[in-house]
């Protein structure tokens, strides 16, 4: 099970003093607008190195980031997985699963947002890592969608760590809930926990929670 160990990391101004252990299940990182939850995932996933701290991770990590289209590289949806899966035939296995041979022939390029997310988050996962990052898996993503990526990301035994301002995506996949603000985490805990320290920061949760 991938673990991460982040001890008393500072990045400019935009993180300051964040430690933080992650060692399976799914942990969301919530927080307002610039809170720092993308620089956190970036310096766990070893993108960004910290101005003082430390950070232990994983060998292999997936990740998938706001901007999607970051993920691509290849003329084709089918040939981007079957690239991370190792053939064409499981690629091809797994668009089926998820109802997505529609676009196997595709450049990934031209995918809609919601589309190209997805496709990011399979690659990200695909590859059998020991631990999965995800910034704002939800973005452009609709209901139906949401909800069949909460049960891939369920049926997943690795560890994984999400950055999300999508309150009740976040409390409903989520083992543990870490609440980021202006660079420093202000709380923690299961997603009932936590639920205080979102309203405080005006992130509400929906009424139907
Ligand atoms: N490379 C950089 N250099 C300087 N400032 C940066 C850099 N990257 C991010 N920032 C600033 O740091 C702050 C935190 O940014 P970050 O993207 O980590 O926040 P976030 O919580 O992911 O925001 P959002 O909710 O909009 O995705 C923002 O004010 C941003 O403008
Ligand atoms: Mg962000």
């Amino acid at each position: 099970m991938g673990e991460f160990t982040v001890e008393n990391v500072w990045v400019k101004n935009i993180l300051r003093g964040v430690t933080l252990n992650v060692e399976g299940g799914v942990t969301s990182i919530a927080g307002p607008n610039g809170s720092g939850k993308t620089t956190l995932l970036r310096v766990m996933a070893g993108l960004v190195k910290p101005d003082k701290g430390s950070v232990k991770r994983p060998r292999k990590i997936g990740s998938s980031w706001q901007n999607p289209y970051f993920s691509f590289t290849k003329p084709t949806v089918l040939e981007e997985l079957s690239e991370t899966v190792g053939g064409e035939r499981g690629a091809l296995e797994m668009l089926r699963s998820m109802d997505l041979e529609n676009i196997a022939g595709k450049s990934p390029f031209t995918l809609s947002m919601g589309q190209a997310r997805l496709i990011s988050i399979i690659l990200a996962v695909a590859w059998k890592p020991e631990a999965v990052i995800l910034d704002e898996p939800t973005n452009g993503l609709s209901c139906e969608w949401k909800a069949r990526v909460w049960e891939l990301l369920r049926s997943m035994k690795t560890t994984i760590v999400i950055a999300s301002h999508d309150v009740e995506f976040a409390l409903a996949i989520s083992d543990r809930i870490v609440v980021l603000n202006e660079g420093t985490i202000v709380g923690e805990g299961g997603p009932k926990d936590v639920i205080k320290d979102l309203r405080t920061l005006g992130l509400q949760e929906p009424e139907a929670w």
